[in-house]
């Protein structure tokens, strides 16, 4: 028995390094054999563990993110898309860095052709594409592909001794996961051209300042509150939650007046869906709304 275990261990281990090897596969594949994390720790938290929480752990190098770890994110958070007992999912690091970036010491030996044969990146835009709510908790450097990570996240919060930045300007290269354009569009031109062009940090009270952070707490009480953001979220009617993100990401990516109609559509198909019908009947009774995310 104990030898299966051992050979079952090994495969999955070396499915995820297959994954990490070759992003363009896409990590999706390799769901079922997701059992042996290197790099991320997972947990279910919250009173009614319907929280799920993905811990980065590659603290001594201030959890870079290799292609393994994000491999393994990507695996993650295919499994917790299907399982319906999770309702929303924190991404955090540890005290000193909730992410320092895409991991240097791997991409320094990268080719201009290597990149484009390997769709470097690809596997970081299913981070985004995630349907559940998506929280980050930073503590720490969110630094690079770190403050990439975070802003493909839905919400984020920060504890008070967080720093925000993309300092890839000075390894004479650019953002490459979304730093240019979710930056810019968050917090304007003038804010991400300062912080692309010069590489500076900024706090996290200024990052709530700039609309980049939702709320800014004591350090040791960011994963309290993170919990109790997604809790709150675990609330309301699954099947709505994700209608909603949809139309608010709809705001990002479209004009003004394509996203009216979108969320206009969006808001006629709740009407659609049983827990609409019986969120507005608890209202008028004066009972709280028991949805079935239906
Ligand atoms: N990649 C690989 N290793 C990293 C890393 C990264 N992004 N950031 C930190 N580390 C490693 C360091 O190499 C070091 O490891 P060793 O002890 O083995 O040498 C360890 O983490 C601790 O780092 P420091 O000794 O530098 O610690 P510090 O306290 O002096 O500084 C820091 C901390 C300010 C975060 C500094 O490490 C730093 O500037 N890191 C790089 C930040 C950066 O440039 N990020 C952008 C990366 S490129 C990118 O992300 C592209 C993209 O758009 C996706």
């Amino acid at each position: 028995m104990a030898q299966i275990v051992r050979i079952f261990a090994g495969r999955a281990q070396n499915v995820i390094q297959t994954a990490a090897k070759q992003p363009q596969l896409g990590a999706r594949f390799y769901c079922a054999a997701a059992t042996n994390l290197q790099y991320i720790k997972t947990e279910l938290a919250g009173e009614k563990k319907n929280v799920a929480v993905i811990t980065l752990n590659r603290s001594k190098a201030f959890n870079a993110l290799c292609n393994g770890l994000m491999a393994e994110i990507n695996i993650t958070l295919d499994k917790y898309e299907k399982d319906d007992s999770v309702a929303a999912i924190i991404i955090t690091g540890s005290e000193k860095a909730f992410a320092a970036g895409a991991d240097i010491k791997e991409m320094q030996f990268n080719t201009y052709g290597k990149l484009i044969m390997g769709s470097h990146f690809n596997d970081w835009t299913s981070v985004a594409k995630c349907q559940k709510p998506l929280i980050a908790a930073v503590n720490g450097y969110a630094l690079g592909g770190g403050c990439e990570l975070a802003m493909m996240c839905d919400i984020i919060y920060a504890g008070d001794k967080a720093k925000f930045g993309q300092p890839e300007i000075a390894l004479g290269t650019i953002p490459g996961a979304g730093g240019t354009q979710r930056l810019t569009r968050v917090v304007g031109k003038s804010k991400a051209m300062e912080m692309c062009l010069t590489g500076n940090m900024i706090n996290a009270v200024e990052a709530e300042k700039m609309g980049l952070v939702s709320k800014v707490v004591a350090d040791d009480q960011l994963m309290t509150e993170a919990i109790k953001l997604g809790e709150k979220i675990a609330t309301h009617s699954q099947l709505v939650v994700q209608l909603c993100k949809e139309a608010v990401n709809t705001a990002y990516e479209t004009t003004l007046q394509e996203g009216l109609k979108f969320e206009k559509r969006t808001f006629h198909a709740t009407f659609a869906t049983a827990d609409r019908k019986e969120g507005m009947t608890a209202f008028v009774e004066k009972r709280a709304a028991k949805f079935n995310n239906n």
